[in-house]
């Protein structure tokens, strides 16, 4: 038997059949046109779930479930998603609407999407064998997904593990969930392409040289290529990113002391370097004097399928 993991990205919707090895077999996607009713972003997933099939030859008959990783608070109990601070969600019936779509005789099930990313870590990615990680999700926000001896730490709502909201910098940078001073507003990738673009109209004033002002569009990656091409400018970006980055990750093991933390979304494509810059930061930071076991830091196994992959497996 097959099943359908669904990840509902701010950018993307990728929806993928994942086997009984827990291996993604087939992948589709379409933008999420983040800014549309619910109810076409649904339409699209229920799409997109017929064409994965199509593309596979098989039937939705052959699908055991479907599982939806949504940014927010995805209550799985009523398949609603209560509420979710980058998409235009509040009380909706998420599931259900996917039924009316694909029929009453899908099983459908949701979670929040870095806890489906957590949770396909551990099942098949970069935690797996352990009982107790972190999957931290370093994308459009701050995702958090944690694995309590191999459960889903959801909190009595749905609403726990949002590791991305907790505050790093009183009175600091607005975050999208109205508070300010988020971790996610210092260690996203949005954050990062923020602290570029500061740089970037710092050295214009300045007159400072930077090779960050000949990107033609600042991404995530801008500050890094910059550094690695010997930018100073972009070394003080991506060394204050560090640190942001490694203060959050040293109080995610103070309170968990999980035995791994795998760092997932687009800033871990930036592979060993981001842990070999992080550590020595985290190391300083944490709790303990070094005298227990270690939390060790690892770059998610399943990249940018984990989330299918989890909500597959939920
Ligand atoms: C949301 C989380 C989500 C994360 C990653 C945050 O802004 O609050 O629910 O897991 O972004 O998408």
């Amino acid at each position: 038997m097959y099943r359908i993991g669904v990840d509902l990205g701010g950018t993307n919707i990728a929806v993928g059949i994942v086997n009984e090895k827990l291996e993604l077999v087939k992948k589709v996607s379409t933008p999420t046109g983040a800014t549309r009713p619910g109810e076409e972003i649904v339409s699209d997933i229920a799409a997109l779930c017929n064409k994965v099939c199509e593309e596979m030859g098989i039937s939705l008959s052959d699908i055991a479930s479907i599982g939806i990783a949504t940014p927010g608070i995805a209550n799985d109990d009523d398949g609603v998603v209560e509420y979710a601070n980058n998409l235009p969600f509040k009380n909706f019936p998420i599931a259900a609407l996917l039924r009316k779509d694909l029929g009453d005789n899908v099983t459908v099930k949701i979670a929040n999407d870095a806890n489906a990313a957590a949770w396909g870590e551990a099942c098949a990615g970069a935690a797996k064998g352990t009982k107790n990680s972190v999957m931290i999700t370093l994308g459009t926000g701050v995702g958090g997904g944690v694995v309590i001896d191999n459960k889903l730490l959801t909190g009595f709502n749905y609403a726990g593990g949002e590791l991305g909201h907790i505050v790093i910098e009183i009175d600091g940078a607005q975050c999208s969930c109205g508070r300010k001073g988020c971790w996610e507003a210092y260690s996203s990738a949005t954050a990062l392409i923020r602290m570029t673009n500061e740089k970037i109209e710092e050295c214009k004033k300045t007159g400072r040289k930077s090779l960050m002002l000949d990107a033609q569009k600042v991404s995530g990656r801008t500050a890094c290529d910059c550094m690695r091409a010997g930018d100073e400018a972009a070394k003080e970006v991506y060394d204050k990113y560090i640190k942001y980055l490694a203060s959050g990750i040293a109080t995610i093991i103070n309170i968990f002391q999980p035995e791994v933390i795998s760092l997932g979304g687009g800033v871990s494509g930036e592979g060993q370097s981001l842990i070999d810059a992080l550590l020595p930061i985290v190391r300083a930071e944490q709790y303990g004097g070094g005298v227990v076991p270690l939390t060790e830091l690892r770059i998610a196994k399943l990249g940018n399928d984990a989330g299918i992959i989890g909500a597959a497996m939920l």
